[in-house]
């Protein structure tokens, strides 16, 4: 029996620059991806694998999420009273009981790996999952829950991967591979954002990891890579150099959208509106009209 894993990291410190003016006073990970926020799909995502506990490692002016993941008895009591079951049980979705989300700040920016290393106290000497809520993935079995069939098959530190196209690797964790069994890769090496010709593969890393408590230790030494920041990559590559075979990549089935960038979060929000039995027969409609000839749309762009 492996160890279960049922801590989950969401490193949220970052300011969110792509999406000013609106990260302005709200956090990114608030923005709505048709309805509900960017962090609710990686919560429920994270929940269908099984997480229980959840470490938020945020900076100043991420306030919000902390109301937003408590209750709100004013507006319950409202819904109560109107008989809106539907929305009370939208509402319990983003609750979680006291003691197990926590909060610990990331004072200072020094990267993804060092997001991960604030958690190391609470995390202590388990395995535990990484989420970053920018990527959402949509997949009939969720992304994390599809990693944790593969953990339970070989155990050690498994990471999503997906194919891009080799000018985009060097956006990414790139894996050198060195065998493909189904969905498993085996790789001997990993590099955080290879320059452009230089990528081991076109396998690229995406936000969702299990990893053991190795890699935290491997965080301690708080070693700079790339960007001149503290690279989880890096120490999952040292990981990998010191226990070849202890590293998977799960090539996950599903699609994932790049919600750090506008044209992703775009993309995302068209699909799972297209996704929604509530909206997508009139969204439908209103994409297959041609807007250059559609007298609404032209209107629309003339902002008449
Ligand atoms: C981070 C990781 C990178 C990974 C990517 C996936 O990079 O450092 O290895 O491929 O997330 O989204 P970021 O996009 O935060 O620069």
């Amino acid at each position: 029996m492996r160890a279960r894993i049922t801590t989950a990291i969401f490193p949220i410190a970052g300011l969110g620059t792509r999406f000013l003016p609106a990260t302005k006073c709200i956090p990114k990970e608030i923005l709505t991806v048709v309805d509900r926020p960017l962090i609710q799909y990686a919560m429920d995502e994270a929940r269908a694998a099984g997480i229980r506990d959840f470490i938020f490692v945020t900076a100043r002016g991420k306030s919000a999420l902390e109301d937003y993941f408590d209750t709100n008895p004013n507006l319950e009591h409202q819904l109560r009273k109107t008989g809106k079951t539907d929305l009370l049980a939208d509402l319990k979705e983003t609750n979680v009981d006291s003691g197990h989300l926590v909060y610990v700040r990331q004072h200072q920016a020094l990267g993804l790996g060092h997001a991960i290393w604030c958690a190391r106290r609470i995390v202590g000497d388990k395995p535990f999952a990484v989420i970053l809520p920018d990527d959402l993935v949509v997949a009939e079995t969720p992304c994390l829950a599809q990693m944790m069939e593969v953990y339970e098959e070989f155990g050690g530190n498994v990471i999503a991967t997906m194919e891009v196209a080799p000018e985009k690797t060097s956006s990414y964790g790139v894996l050198d591979v060195v065998e493909t069994i189904g969905r498993v890769l085996r790789p001997t090496g990993i590099v955080e954002k290879p320059a452009p010709g230089t990528a081991p593969s076109n396998q690229a890393v995406i936000g969702r990891y299990l990893l053991t408590p190795a890699i935290m230790r491997h965080l301690n030494a708080k070693s700079v890579g790339a960007g001149g920041e503290i690279q989880l990559t890096d120490a999952i590559a040292l990981e990998l150099a010191r226990k070849p075979g202890s590293v998977i990549g799960c090539r996950f089935d599903g699609v994932r959208y790049d919600c750090g960038s506008k044209a992703g979060m775009l993309k995302a929000i068209v699909a799972i509106a297209l996704s929604r039995p509530d909206l997508r027969d009139e969204f439908r409609e209103f994409l297959a009209t041609d807007p250059a000839t559609a007298p609404q749309h032209a209107a629309l762009a003339a902002g008449e």
